[in-house]
């Protein structure tokens, strides 16, 4: 099976937290490791996986621009390669890239056509790929052209919430990416929120444990195999993915 996953949610909802442990989730389901990207150009998924990062796309595409541009062609292309195969940190069960911050208007467009082609044929070596979204996802569509196959929104219950949830799951029928099932992550919530026309996948309790590990800088691998938030996302996760 392959299943591409994004999460999305605003700044502090535990999207960088559900991400890690979706991706700790889904290690050892299938031989190749799983790849997380952290497209939140304040990326915190290296940290909450326990691994230090080389650099970002962002910092690849800023010294392709800062090349001299007479010296187009073979030279800088290589270069460009070889820094790819640095901003890629391997780890034990997954492989994480950083994007940085997204590209603005007046960047080099040949490295970012090269950055979005070289993204989607990595994408296509693993068979999960976990997508750690900034808060709005107005980017998600210049970031890959590959389908998603579930987007979780990650929102904590209340007024806030629910906005935030109504309000992304309308961009998300404005992308140009397109994403198979769209649903919400209750987040430090015993329960799910019902709201129309938006579909569940669960809820995942206050977890001590959870936020101790995150207190200390330490990783989701050091929390419980069977802590309440790793077993409530285990659930989603069965209950939502073709994991078989
Ligand atoms: N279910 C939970 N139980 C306890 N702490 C949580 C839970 N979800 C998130 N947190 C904590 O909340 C903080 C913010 O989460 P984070 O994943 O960084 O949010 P985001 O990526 O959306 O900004 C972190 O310290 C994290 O450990
Ligand atoms: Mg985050």
């Amino acid at each position: 099976m392959k299943a591409t996953i994004a999460v999305s949610g605003k700044g502090g909802a535990g999207k960088t937290t559900i991400s890690a442990i979706i991706m700790r989730e889904l290690i050892g389901r299938s031989p190749q490791a799983v790849l997380g990207v952290d497209a939140d150009p304040n990326a915190c998924l290296a940290m909450t996986l326990g691994v230090n990062v080389e650099g970002s796309i962002s910092d690849l595409r800023e010294k392709a621009r800062s090349q001299d541009p007479s010296n187009a062609g073979i030279d800088r292309l290589t270069s460009f390669e070889y820094g790819l195969e640095q901003v890629l940190t391997e780890a034990k069960g997954f492989d994480l890239v950083t994007m940085g911050h997204p590209e603005g208007r007046s960047c080099y467009c040949a490295a970012n056509n090269l950055l979005r082609k070289y993204l989607d044929k990595l994408a296509l070596q693993y068979s999960f790929v976990v997508m750690d979204n900034e808060a709005g996802m107005e980017h998600l569509s210049r970031r890959t052209t590959n389908d998603i196959d579930l987007l979780c929104i990650v929102a904590d219950p209340g007024p806030i919430g629910e906005i935030t949830v109504k309000r992304i799951s309308d961009l998300v029928k404005t992308l140009e990416t397109r994403v198979n099932k769209v649903g919400v992550i209750w987040n430090r919530a015993e329960d799910v929120t019902e709201l129309d026309g938006i579909v569940n996948l669960g809820a995942v309790p206050f977890d001590e444990q959870l936020r101790q590990v995150s207190m200390q800088g330490k990783s989701v691998f050091e929390v419980d195999k069977d802590s309440p938030a790793i077993s409530a996302v285990r659930e989603i996760l069965n209950q939502n993915l073709d994991l078989e």
